[in-house]
């Protein structure tokens, strides 16, 4: 993995990611796709898309408008709830998440655990038990103790939303502005998350649009017309791709935390009194997914909620180690009726579902599973780029950047490349070559510069295969295939390339 700095840059060197409106100096949290980028990304939306709604008889897939009736987020609690405690540094200006800084406190101490324990381990060996030196070893028991101490008051705070009681807790640990070092905080303050903006040109509460901070509402609120139009019976899920907007009051790390973001969520209806069984099936399911796609399992890891959201009675994230450390990349949630519920009401429209088996009808409980796309996204890249040393054309070693992305997800599968560009029978020979492989896969032609230096920049943006067109070619009508990672070439006839490379990128190899 590349430090984070030139994850950054080469996603902007290669095409992939763009600040926005950047000629302006850029609008913060906000990012653009490039060409690369937009490939990678719909790739990932298909393969989720596909492994959730169509290997599914029973999930079935909406597209809800962004806007949405007002009162869609007084039900589900977004207008009172949906707040982040923010503070000030006095000096430095700096604006920061009270909870991020407790949290950041206790990350602190425990990688001074970490580096205890990683000591321990090279000094026992193979005899290093890390659950017994964790639970005995004094200096780790109190460091882990101001831990828990810290994450059971925020926990309390938040849950209380007793913002005098966070900047207290603030104080007590002593937490100083990573900026500046300085203590002097302003007082804490709730923030809501939410954009807003009117409907028409009338202004006033009523007229108030917000812009959705969750894809979910647009499914809740469409849950009865879906099950009705496609005569689903419980379990069934039903899923959506689609944009979100937070005004997130710290967003300081690319495109893990974003204004302008996608979710892919499935809300799956199920039977009350089903759903730790549900949930914890997702929750395995939704690992096995991430795995599937080649993420090691020590790069992914479940983390429980300590503070539960509103909405949920069990809650789990789906954390990833990127290069900043281990954090949420998909959340599992048990919604309980909440929603449905809270829409019901305020609605005055039954959200029932008539369950033939008991002869009732009832709200459906609620098990969710909700991802970015966008962290999704940051997570693949930074797992795929690589630095490392591989012999080169004339048998010395050289260092290449490469994106080991898994073929199934890479933006350009094929790349189509003449020996030289100035043999027009090579060439042509390319053209023809690429257009038979167009219908079948995305293909990038590239005749500008040395072979070499062409196969380096393949292998920049993750292309699997490179196909050489070369004198051979003209007589046999054969190329060489080149794969990305073990940089072994064959030899093929023209006709079986399609065939064989679309066989090797085929999305089925991972559902
Ligand atoms: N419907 C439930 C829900 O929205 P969440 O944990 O707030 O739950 C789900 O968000 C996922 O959306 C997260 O796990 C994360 O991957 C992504 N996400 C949330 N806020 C984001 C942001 N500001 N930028 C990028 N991705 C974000």
């Amino acid at each position: 993995m590349l430090d984070f700095k030139n994850i950054i840059s080469h996603c902007k060197e290669y095409g992939f990611i763009y600040q926005s409106s950047e000629i302006y100096d850029g609008l913060a949290a906000v990012y653009d796709y490039g060409p690369n980028g937009v490939e990678l990304k719909n790739n990932i939306k298909q393969y989720w898309w596909k492994s959730m709604v169509q290997m599914h008889d029973n999930i079935v897939g909406i597209d809800a408008a962004i806007f949405m009736h007002p009162k869609t987020w007084k039900a589900s609690g977004h207008v009172d709830a949906f707040n982040d405690p923010l503070v000030d540094n006095k000096d430095s200006k700096k604006r920061y998440r009270a909870d991020q800084l407790v949290e950041g406190y206790a990350e602190k101490i425990e990688a001074k655990i970490k580096k205890d324990v990683d000591k321990a381990r090279k000094r026992f060996g193979d005899s290093f038990d890390e659950e017994q030196f964790r639970t005995t070893n004094g200096r780790i028991i109190e460091r882990q103790a101001k831990i828990d101490e810290a994450i059971t008051l925020l926990g309390t705070h938040l849950k209380n939303g007793d913002m005098a009681g966070l900047k207290q807790l603030i104080e007590d640990l002593e937490i100083a502005c990573p900026d500046s070092g300085s203590r002097n905080w302003t007082e804490v303050r709730q923030f809501n998350l939410m954009f807003s903006t009117q409907l028409g040109n009338i202004a006033g509460e009523e007229e108030k649009l917000y812009l959705r901070p969750e894809t979910a509402q647009g499914i809740f609120v469409n849950f009865l017309n879906v099950q009705k139009t496609t005569r689903q019976k419980l379990p069934f899920g039903i899923a959506q791709i689609g944009k979100a907007f937070r005004n997130e009051i710290v967003a300081r790390q690319f495109i893990f935390r974003m204004r302008e973001f996608e979710q892919m969520e499935m809300q799956y209806f199920i039977k009350p009194g089903t759903e730790m069984e549900v949930y914890n099936h997702w929750k395995n399911k939704r690992l096995d997914w991430h795995k599937a796609l080649g993420v090691p399992a020590e790069s992914l890891r479940f983390h429980d909620h300590d503070n539960l959201a509103h909405y949920a009675n069990a809650a789990v994230d789906i954390e990833f180690e990127f290069p900043f450390g281990f954090r949420e990349l998909e959340g599992i949630h048990s919604r309980t009726d909440f929603d449905l519920s809270s829409h019901q009401e305020l609605s005055g429209k039954k959200l029932q579902f008539f369950d033939p088996e008991s002869n009732e009808n009832y709200v459906p409980y609620v098990v969710e599973t909700s991802i970015g796309c966008d962290r999704m996204f940051l997570a693949q890249v930074s797992l795929a780029l690589q630095e490392e040393t591989v012999p080169d054309a004339d048998g010395k070693e050289s260092t290449r950047i490469v994106m080991k992305l898994n073929p199934a997800i890479a933006p350009v599968k094929c790349a189509v490349l003449p020996l030289l560009k100035n043999r027009e029978e090579l060439v042509k020979a390319a053209q023809d070559v690429t257009a038979k492989l167009k219908p079948h896969m995305n293909i990038q032609y590239d005749e500008k510069d040395a072979i070499g230096r062409r196969y380096r920049r393949q292998d920049a943006i993750g292309t699997p295969y490179c196909v050489t067109i070369d004198f051979d070619t003209l007589e046999d009508n054969t190329v060489t295939i080149r794969d990305r990672d073990s940089l072994k070439q064959h030899r093929v006839k023209i006709d079986d390339v399609a065939k064989i490379v679309g066989e090797k990128v085929d999305m089925a190899s991972i559902l």
